[in-house]
């Protein structure tokens, strides 16, 4: 049975006005209200948040520490919901139960959208409608049409800031090895691993945890096609980003197996993937998550659940993101240098000849060698004693003696990076395409399993155009 402040779907849809079809409300997109002005870089963002449930909480506790904005107003249709956010926050927002409310304030510059994904297009369609900035969550959005949608109404809004929440991309530790990655010091990076696994039977996540009222609860939005992309959204977005990001493309086509083993409790979402993305020049990311073993084979074991393997022709790298529980790591493990057999003419025998891989300063051996943090990278004019310190402190992160830390959590680094782009308007990391791409990533994922076939990834550009349905699963 339903609890007694149960909302359901159909009252969030109604809330979020997305029954109306995503092509009627284009029309409205003409005559935006007026254009958010572009603001001083010394002045405060003010902004509010739609949804302050289990993420937007945790940003808001990220978001309390950040100067360059200030929350005026939260919107959440659940009062206990509304209320946590006002406590995390602090001062004095105003508070509303229906975010157009919260659209009409004129006061906000920007709004985060961290509500379900099955309200993310509706909302931020109205954000920029109300003129106003928008951070939204990933996955930006939900189904086909609604990637079309967006695209023509931000391409609309240029003078607005759109930025999606894929946090790895603010990271220290990935942009360093993406860098790594393009100046080809990995060699030929045609692999990527990627796995999220966890333990729901022995450890089970609040989130992911039936509650009463199964489909017609809100709550339970994660673990319903209806209202979400299951692992592939929440959990493979992340990665199938990395790999984007890394490769410097989307996928080309998609194949993949999901089935629901274990977690038979009415969802209908997977508790188990395993995916095959193949990218345009061949290159493969292999990507599993499975819902019953937490174990995950990288960083001698120390960290459980997710991580990605990014390997080369030179080199490999292990490496996952921090949260506030755990650091980041980042390890570097070197190929074997490249062997080139000659023959000899005189002597007349084969000789051996190694050729190129130069030996990374602190390694020699093949590895782990952490990923540098500023704080142990060399300066050219380091002196002595300063490099044997640096290389003393390499060796013992290595060995896990002393933690290796990013300075500055992604989180926080995506927000003041939001900020400062509704400022100045510079493009963010995480933007419109990039949001895009992922959420393509993960509808066509999901569809390659539930049809059991090999899905392109041109395939988006036909559906939700209104012509032809996509074969999965239909949710209004
Ligand atoms: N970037 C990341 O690492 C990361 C991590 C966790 C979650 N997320 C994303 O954040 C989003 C929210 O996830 P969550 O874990 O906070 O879910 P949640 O269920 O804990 O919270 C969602 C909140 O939105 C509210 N809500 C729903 N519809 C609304 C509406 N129309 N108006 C106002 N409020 C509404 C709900 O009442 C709830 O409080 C999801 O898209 C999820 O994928 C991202």
């Amino acid at each position: 049975m339903a609890q007694e402040n149960d909302v359901s779907r159909r009252d969030v849809l109604k809330a979020a006005g997305a029954v109306t079809a995503v092509a009627a409300a284009l029309p409205a997109v003409q005559g935006s209200p007026f254009i958010q002005k572009v603001k001083a870089a010394n002045e405060q963002v003010q902004y509010g948040m739609i949804g302050c449930g289990s993420r937007g909480t945790y940003l808001l506790k990220h978001l309390k520490k950040i100067a360059s904005g200030r929350c005026v107003a939260l919107c959440d249709i659940l009062p206990e919901a509304l209320d946590h956010g006002v406590q995390t926050i602090g001062g004095n927002p105003k508070t509303y139960k229906d975010y157009r409310d919260l659209l009409a304030q004129k006061d906000i510059d920007a709004v985060f959208v961290i509500t379900p994904l099955f309200v993310h297009f509706p909302l931020t369609r109205d954000v920029l409608l109300a003129g106003k900035h928008v951070f939204c969550e990933k996955c930006l959005v939900f189904k086909p049409d609604e990637v079309h949608a967006l695209r023509a109404l931000a391409r609309e809004h240029p003078k607005q800031i759109l930025q999606t929440g894929l946090q790895r991309r603010y990271s220290y530790f990935y942009q360093v090895v993406k860098n790594m990655v393009d100046k080809g010091i990995l060699g030929d990076v045609h692999h990527i691993h990627a796995q999220w696994h966890r333990n729901m039977i022995n450890k089970p996540s609040a989130l992911w945890t039936m509650k009463p009222g199964g489909e017609s609860n809100i709550a339970n939005w994660r673990v319903y096609r209806s209202m979400s992309g299951g692992l592939p959204a929440e959990l493979t977005s992340h990665q199938v980003d990395v790999a984007d990001w890394i490769f410097g493309s989307s996928p080309e086509f998609v194949m993949g197996l999901g089935s629901l083993d274990t977690l038979k409790d009415g969802r209908d979402v997977y508790d188990n993937i395993q995916l095959i993305y193949r990218y345009p020049k061949g290159q493969k990311l292999t990507y599993s998550s499975i819902s019953t073993n937490q174990f995950l084979p990288m960083f001698n074991g120390a960290r459980p659940e997710m991580g990605e393997i990014i390997m080369g022709t030179d080199g490999t790298i292990e490496i996952t993101v921090g949260d506030d529980l755990h650091t980041a790591i980042a390890w570097w493990y070197l190929e074997p240098p490249k062997t080139t057999t000659v023959t000899n003419p005189d002597a007349k025998k084969k000789e051996a000849f190694v050729a190129g891989a130069t030996m990374v300063a602190s390694g020699g051996a093949n590895g782990p060698i952490p990923i540098m943090t500023s704080d142990l990278d060399f300066k050219p004019n380091a002196s002595f004693l300063a490099r044997e310190a640096k290389f003393a402190r390499r060796w013992l992160t290595a060995k896990g003696v002393l933690v290796q830390e990013e300075q500055d959590n992604p989180v926080d680094i995506e927000l003041e990076g939001f900020f400062q782009s509704c400022c100045d308007l510079t493009p963010p990391k995480a933007g419109l395409e990039i949001g895009l791409a992922d959420s393509v990533a993960v509808i066509l994922s999901n569809l390659a399993m539930d049809e059991g076939r090999r899905v392109y990834f041109n395939e988006i550009d036909r559906m939700g155009r209104g012509e032809e349905k996509p074969k999965g699963r239909q949710t209004n």
